[in-house]
């Protein structure tokens, strides 16, 4: 798959995180965090995977939500850390490195900045979910360490805080 697909950064592009929630209720089922997460969509920088068949500008501002197969959502607040708000890939790409190439170009662009530390809160080990399993072990994969399980962080599951020195 690597090859196929191109990484772009957009802003401001709200539908691009909708569809692929979608399909991924086991992760995104709860419908008022999906709608957080297209507001955020809105306003934080987007990096997108998409196809060949795209046709997409260089600022993203052409791609169809549809040709999305997957996207990251970042989050700065301190000039030297950034937090990784939002990751999904399509249920079809799954396994096609596609997320680690999506975090690679974030990662890029924030040492560029002088960004030191990369960050990101998944579900904690202490809440049954096979599905988040693999999530921690893609973040393990890509570098990330745990640090904390928040118990209290999140209403009604353990926020696990996971970070990577760039
Ligand atoms: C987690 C997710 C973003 C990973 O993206 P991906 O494109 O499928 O992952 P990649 O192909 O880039 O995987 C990179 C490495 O991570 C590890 N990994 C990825 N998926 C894994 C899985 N299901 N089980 C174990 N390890 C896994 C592997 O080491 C893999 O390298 P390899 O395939 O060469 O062995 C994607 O599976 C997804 O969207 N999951 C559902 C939503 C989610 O969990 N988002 C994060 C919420 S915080």
């Amino acid at each position: 798959m690597s090859g196929t697909y191109t990484v772009v950064r957009t802003l401001g592009r709200a539908d691009v995180a909708h569809d692929i929630l979608e399909e991924l209720p086991e992760w995104f089922g709860i419908d008022r965090f999906t709608h957080e997460y297209v507001e955020a969509a809105a306003k934080f920088p987007n990096y997108v995977a998409v196809g060949p068949e795209s046709g997409i500008g260089p600022d993203g501002g052409a791609v169809a939500f549809e040709d999305v197969l997957g996207v990251l959502l970042l989050d700065q607040r301190y000039p030297t850390s950034a937090e990784v708000h939002l990751l999904a890939v399509r249920r079809k790409h799954h396994r096609a490195g596609i997320g680690r190439t999506l975090l690679e170009r974030v990662e890029n662009d924030l040492r560029a900045q002088g960004v030191r530390l990369l960050s990101v809160k998944t579900l904690g080990p202490s809440a049954y979910d096979p599905g988040f399993d693999q999530t921690r072990a893609f973040y393990t994969a890509c570098g990330f360490h745990p640090v904390e399980e928040f118990p209290d962080l999140w209403a009604d599951s353990p926020c696990l805080l996971m970070v990577k020195v760039l």
